[in-house]
């Protein structure tokens, strides 16, 4: 099966059995909502896969990704429980993850660890440290397409270049 159609199945699957689409709520780095970054973060690191040829687990690498940040709120809204929300947020969304779903210590290991160097510990597993790469070049992505279509006064951005439309975010 293509890697697009295995995620499409799996945001399916999240949205059905949890509160995966609550993600289209909240916005993330610039014009780029949560959903879309994760989406951008899952095919950009499937993306790394192929062409690198690594052995990895590509369903968990997939999970792992789209539920990354699945911390389920708005940064953005000036609130004390969003308070340093870069450090504390993967613990969130590794908490409201095992409340949706259950995960395995491939996924967990990429939830925790994907805001490393900034939380300290490293990521213990191939796939945590491919999504926490990939997590990097997406957010520099988007926050620099976002800067360009100010700029240009255009609401052309990134996620229309990253997001395929076969996935309709
Ligand atoms: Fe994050
Ligand atoms: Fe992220």
């Amino acid at each position: 099966m293509d890697f697009k159609e295995e995620i499409y199945l799996i945001i399916k699957e999240l949205e059905n059995n949890g509160r995966y689409a609550e993600n289209k709520n909240y916005c993330q780095h610039g014009n780029t909502t949560v959903y879309k970054h994760c989406v951008n973060v899952t095919l950009t690191s499937c993306k790394m896969v192929k062409y690198f040829k690594w052995q990895i687990n590509k369903e968990s690498l997939i999970r792992g990704a789209l539920l990354h940040d699945y911390f389920l709120y708005d940064w953005h809204d000036k609130d004390s429980s969003h308070r340093l929300h870069g450090f504390h947020h993967p613990k969130r969304a590794l908490e409201n993850a095992k409340k949706d779903f259950c995960l395995n210590e491939i996924e967990e290991n990429i939830i925790l660890r994907h805001m490393f160097p900034l939380t300290l510990i490293p990521p213990s597993t191939k796939e945590a440290w491919i999504v926490c790469i990939a997590d990097k070049w997406c957010a520099i992505v988007e926050i620099l397409s976002a800067i360009k279509s100010k700029v240009k006064g255009t609401k052309k951005n990134v996620n229309r270049i990253m997001c395929s439309k076969f996935f309709s975010v």
